[in-house]
């Protein structure tokens, strides 16, 4: 039985992701957190309409500043964080300092992102993705062979979330113009453009925020007369919370340091 605790728990991803747990007969939620709502049983009250899971409704809400007792005293294998970039580096720290892996899917990482990596190396084991979605991880592979063919061509980024999103571009937006760059070399991002805005060696991102839009992301290549559009769209949050316990499965064996779901689907 791999024993999990989740952080963000009464959010969109945390509430999906424990009723996920709920059914899943290798798993067992052992502590939830969140900063509001504490003593909440879990699944009740979180506005997805999730059911509460068997088995994990006897489990309640915990004030997210005393995570530290409560990962020692429950000793979970896995952290499973899905809440804001400032709340995870703490959370990072609670689980390495208790010895337990990470699942880490908060997005807006970046200024945090080496302060992160070298806290878990050679600690824990630990699975960080700005995007545990198959789709999104195979979408990211498709970018890089249609750079090698043609990198040259005008390269703009489209993403489309939901209003209560907080970061812009989304880490996947990010993570796509990431591993273009790698393949043609290092360009220039432009997020939006406005006004007289000549276009240099670059790739455009573009974020739009509206309604419940729950993922869309579009790469354009675009060429003299013709362009190539690859695109991904979530139809609901269950693309991620799948990956991310496929990945807490995964990460109980892996070896003490950051890990991408690249690695966990062999892709
Ligand atoms: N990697 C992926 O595949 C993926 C997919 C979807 C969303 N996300 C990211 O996951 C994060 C959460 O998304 P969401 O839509 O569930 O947001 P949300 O606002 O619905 O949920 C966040 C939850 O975290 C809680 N929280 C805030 N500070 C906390 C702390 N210190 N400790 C514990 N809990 C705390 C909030 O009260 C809230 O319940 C965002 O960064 C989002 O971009 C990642």
């Amino acid at each position: 039985m791999i024993t999990v605790a989740v952080t963000g728990a009464l959010g969109r991803m945390g509430s999906l992701i424990i009723e996920n747990i709920g059914d899943a007969p290798d798993m067992e939620l052992v502590a939830a957190f969140d900063i509001r709502d504490i003593g909440m049983p879990v699944g009740v009250g979180t506005g997805t309409g999730a059911s509460v899971a068997a088995g994990v409704s006897d489990v309640r809400v915990s004030d997210a500043r005393k995570i530290n007792a409560l990962l020692a005293s429950t000793s979970p294998d896995v952290l499973i964080d899905f809440t804001i970039a400032d709340a995870a580096v703490g959370n990072v720290k609670a689980a390495v300092e208790n010895g337990v892996a990470i699942i880490l899917g908060t997005t807006g990482l970046e200024p945090h992102q080496e302060e992160i990596a070298g806290i878990i190396a050679g600690n824990v084991p630990a699975v960080i993705a700005p995007n545990f979605s198959v789709g999104v991880n195979v979408f990211w592979k498709l970018l890089a062979e249609a750079a090698a063919y043609i990198g040259d061509w005008d390269i703009e980024i489209l993403e489309a979330h939901h209003r209560h999103k907080k970061d812009a571009p989304s880490g996947t937006a990010m993570r796509a113009a990431d591993v273009i760059s790698k393949v043609i070399g290092g360009k220039e991002l432009v997020c939006g453009r406005e006004g007289l805005a000549p276009r240099g060696d670059e790739i455009g991102i573009h974020a739009i925020r509206g309604g419940d839009i729950i993922g869309d992301h579009l790469v354009l290549f675009a060429g003299d007369g013709e362009r190539i559009e690859i695109k991904h769209q979530a139809h609901s949050r269950q693309a991620f919370a799948g990956g991310a316990v496929k990945a807490a499965r995964w990460v109980v064996d892996a070896s003490k340091r950051v890990h991408g779901m690249e690695e966990v689907l062999g892709i």
